[in-house]
């Protein structure tokens, strides 16, 4: 093996998913992680990587080469003793900080300032400990650029944009911070900020079913409760309120880890920030009609508010938006993503490409969410 790389958030959907990539280019990993609800971090990590290794027939390989350290972000010293964090450093080449805490809520509440700001702050210090010639690699996301509607750049960062979530400001004031540590520390910050990660391109796989996903099954269970068919499809006449030419920067989980891992092996590629976004992303229209085909219903419509000010909304119109609720302001906008730093560092035929995001492949997310009963058949 050739070098040692504390990652954090190993136990979550892309850090599990980064865990194997990182062990097939001959890393060993260190995963910080908690314990929770009775299980040890080793046995969180263990369970974590099961579901992303199907089946488990790497599972033995990967766990051979991967360690548990039990710790919180939340605490500067991650909670270990100072014998033990030293150990730690010690034996830490590359910091790759993937943990956040991913909730969406309309407001910045106390424990996500918490998980996603300070706990950023504690792992750049271990970095200020440690310190890798390659300075802390952090996972971001596109959406730091908030409700900014024009085309954003990766250098930029603060352009007094307003922020559809807490999660996305918590991620803002995250940047900022390790833009800071950058000026004063001279610390080298390669920051990764991915569109919106959904299942794997080829079998359409995930373990996390939110965003667009909560959409399809609010009319999966919907259409229980409905027996007006047409022509053989269950009609669900709903109004949502949204603009049907929005873009969804939907990328694909294996798209964003193959990337990831590409410029983290690069050393030249250290020290900038990289939009992991998709060049053609689908648009909210096209979204709604894959997903009416694949549960062979019609009636659902995007519109604007006016319509809901010639006729009020329905019962379960209402039901949708309360259901959709922190999600619906990104139903109205959404900027375009410029991805000029990796053409500086990648020759155009080494640059990693997301497989089309076209009617082929929602499809197959979708059908994957549905055949897989929400992520509790394993083995689909
Ligand atoms: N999923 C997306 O669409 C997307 C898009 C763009 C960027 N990202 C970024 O990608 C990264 C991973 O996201 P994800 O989708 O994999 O989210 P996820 O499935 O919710 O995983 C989050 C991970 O962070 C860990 N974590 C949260 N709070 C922690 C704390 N206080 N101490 C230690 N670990 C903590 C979680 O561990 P516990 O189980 O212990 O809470 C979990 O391992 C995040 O930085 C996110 O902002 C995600």
């Amino acid at each position: 093996m050739d070098k040692t790389v504390l990652l954090t958030g190993a136990n979550g959907f892309l850090g599990s998913h980064l865990v194997p990539e990182l062990v097939k280019n001959n890393f060993r990993v260190l995963c910080l992680l908690r314990s929770q609800k009775g299980l040890s971090a080793h046995d969180r990590l263990r369970k974590a990587l099961e579901s992303v290794c199907h089946g488990g027939e790497d599972l033995s390989e990967i766990m051979s080469c991967v360690d548990a350290v039990e710790g919180s972000i939340e605490r500067e010293d991650f909670g270990l003793d100072e014998r033990k964090l030293d150990a730690l450093a010690q034996q830490v080449d590359h910091v790759l900080h993937c943990a956040a805490m991913t909730t969406f809520l309309p407001h910045l509440s106390k424990e996500q300032w918490k998980a996603n700001v300070q706990g950023t702050d504690h792992i750049a210090r271990f970095v200020l400990r440690c310190s890798p010639r390659d300075g802390l690699h952090y996972v971001s996301t596109a959406y730091v650029a908030g409700d900014r509607k024009d085309l954003v750049y990766e250098d930029e960062l603060d352009k007094g944009q307003g922020f559809l979530s807490g999660y996305e400001k918590s991620k803002f004031h995250a940047e900022k911070l390790l833009r800071q540590y950058q000026k004063e520390h001279n610390l080298k910050i390669t920051t990764y900020r991915p569109g919106i990660i959904v299942g794997d391109s080829e079998s359409g796989r995930t373990v996390l079913f939110n965003g667009v996903y909560l959409f399809v099954r609010f009319f999966q269970v919907a259409k229980q409760s409905v027996d007006d068919t047409r022509q053989g499809k269950v009609v669900i006449p709903v109004r949502c309120l949204g603009n049907p030419e929005v873009t969804k920067n939907f990328v694909h989980i294996n798209y964003v880890v193959n990337t990831i891992a590409r410029l983290f092996m690069l050393p030249k590629a250290h020290g900038a920030t990289y939009h992991i976004t998709h060049d053609n992303p689908p648009k909210l229209g096209e979204l709604g009609d894959v997903m009416q085909e694949v549960l062979n219903m019609e009636g659902m419509e995007f519109v604007e508010e006016e319509a809901f000010r010639e006729s009020p909304a329905t019962e379960l119109e209402t039901i949708l938006m309360e259901q959709i609720g922190v999600y619906a302001p990104y139903l109205r906008s959404e900027p375009s993503f410029d991805k000029g730093n990796i053409k500086k560092v990648l020759s155009e035929d080494a640059i990693p490409q997301c497989p089309p995001m076209d009617h082929q492949a929602l499809e197959k997310l979708f059908c994957y969410a549905i055949e897989s009963n929400w992520g509790r058949k394993r083995s689909t």
